[in-house]
C-alpha cells in the first residue's frame, strides 16, 4: 500500500527526486491519520510543502534554466536568490560567515545539514575548505551542488538524507544547521537535541529565522532563544558566540 502511494507521489516531478526514506515516513504518518488514498496524498503533499516547498518555492524550472546557461562558478548569487533562506541571508552574508568561521580557525571540512542552496556561499566562507558535505531531502539540489563542487575542484559530496531518522556520522571541523531545527521539530519533537548530541563536528553553527516567510517578526527571537538555550544544557555543547543579524539569529557552539 505504501509503495503504491510512493509511486503516486513520485509520478510528480516535484517529489520524484526527494529522499525515499523521508517520503515513506511522511506517507506512513499520514496513513495513520487518514484512510482514503486521496486524503493521504493530499496531507503528505501539504506536509512536504511545509518542510521543503515553502522555502524552495516552485523553482525547479528556473534552476534548470540557470544551469543550462553554463558554468555555475561566478554566478552564485543567481542561485542564492532562488531559495527563501539564502535570499534572506544575502545582505548579511559576509559578516554572518566571518562570525561563523571565527569560532573555528583552520577549518578544512564542513558538514551542511538541511543545506538548501547554502553551499553557493562558498566564495564568502573565509577558510581553505577541502571537503564540503551537503545533505538535504532534495535530490535536485544535491545534483546541482555536486556539479558546483566539481567545478570548484571539491569532492562531490552532496547527497540525500532524512535528518529526522538518521544523524550523519561524518566527522567535520564545522557543521552548519542553518534555519533547520524548527523544521525538524515540526517533524519530530525533540529531534534537535538528539541531532546535536549525536553530531561529530568540532564546532556547530546553528541559526534561526527572525522573520516568518510572510515577513512578520512575531517575537521569534525570544521564543527561539528560550527553546534553544533551554535544550543546550543536555547537548554537550556550549555557546561560544551569539549574534543577532537582521532576519537571522546565529549561535556558534563548541564542545564542553
Ligand atoms: C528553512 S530551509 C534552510 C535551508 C538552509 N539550511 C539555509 O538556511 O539556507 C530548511 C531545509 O531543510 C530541508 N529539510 C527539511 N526536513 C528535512 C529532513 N527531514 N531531512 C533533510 N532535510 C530536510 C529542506 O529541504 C530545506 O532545504
Amino acid at each position: 500500500m505504501t509503495d503504491e502511494l510512493l509511486d503516486a507521489l513520485r509520478s510528480s516531478k516535484k517529489y520524484a527526486a526527494m529522499d525515499e526514506e523521508l517520503l515513506l515516513r511522511v506517507l506512513e504518518e499520514e496513513r495513520s491519520r487518514h484512510s482514503k488514498t486521496k486524503d493521504i496524498l493530499k496531507a503528505a503533499k501539504n506536509h512536504l510543502h511545509q518542510i521543503h516547498g515553502a522555502y524552495a518555492g516552485d523553482e525547479g524550472k528556473a534552476l534548470r534554466r540557470l544551469v543550462a546557461e553554463g558554468p555555475l562558478c561566478g554566478r552564485e548569487q543567481a542561485f542564492l536568490e532562488r531559495h527563501a533562506s539564502t535570499r534572506e541571508r544575502l545582505p548579511i552574508a559576509e559578516e554572518f560567515f566571518r562570525t561563523a568561521f571565527a569560532g573555528c580557525p583552520g577549518v578544512r571540512s564542513v558538514l551542511d545539514l538541511g543545506c538548501g542552496l547554502n553551499p553557493f556561499f562558498l566564495p564568502l566562507m573565509p577558510a581553505s575548505i577541502e571537503r564540503y558535505t551537503a545533505l538535504d531531502m532534495d535530490g535536485e539540489a544535491a545534483a546541482l551542488l555536486n556539479r558546483y563542487f566539481a567545478e570548484r575542484g571539491l569532492p562531490q559530496e552532496a547527497s540525500l538524507a532524512d535528518l529526522v531518522q538518521r544523524t550523519p556520522q561524518i566527522q567535520a571541523d564545522l557543521a552548519f544547521l542553518l534555519k533547520l531545527l524548527p523544521v525538524l521539530e515540526q517533524q519530530k519533537r525533540g529531534r534537535s537535541l538528539e541531532l546535536l548530541s549525536e553530531l561529530r563536528s568540532r564546532v556547530a553553527c546553528v541559526s534561526f529565522p527572525l522573520r516568518s516567510l510572510s515577513g512578520k517578526r512575531k517575537g521569534m527571537e525570544e521564543s527561539y532563544t528560550v527553546f534553544f538555550e533551554g535544550l543546550l544544557g543536555g547537548s554537550g555543547w556550549r555557546v561560544q558566540e551569539k549574534r543577532s543579524f537582521p532576519g537571522e539569529l546565529l549561535y556558534v557552539l563548541s564542545r564542553g
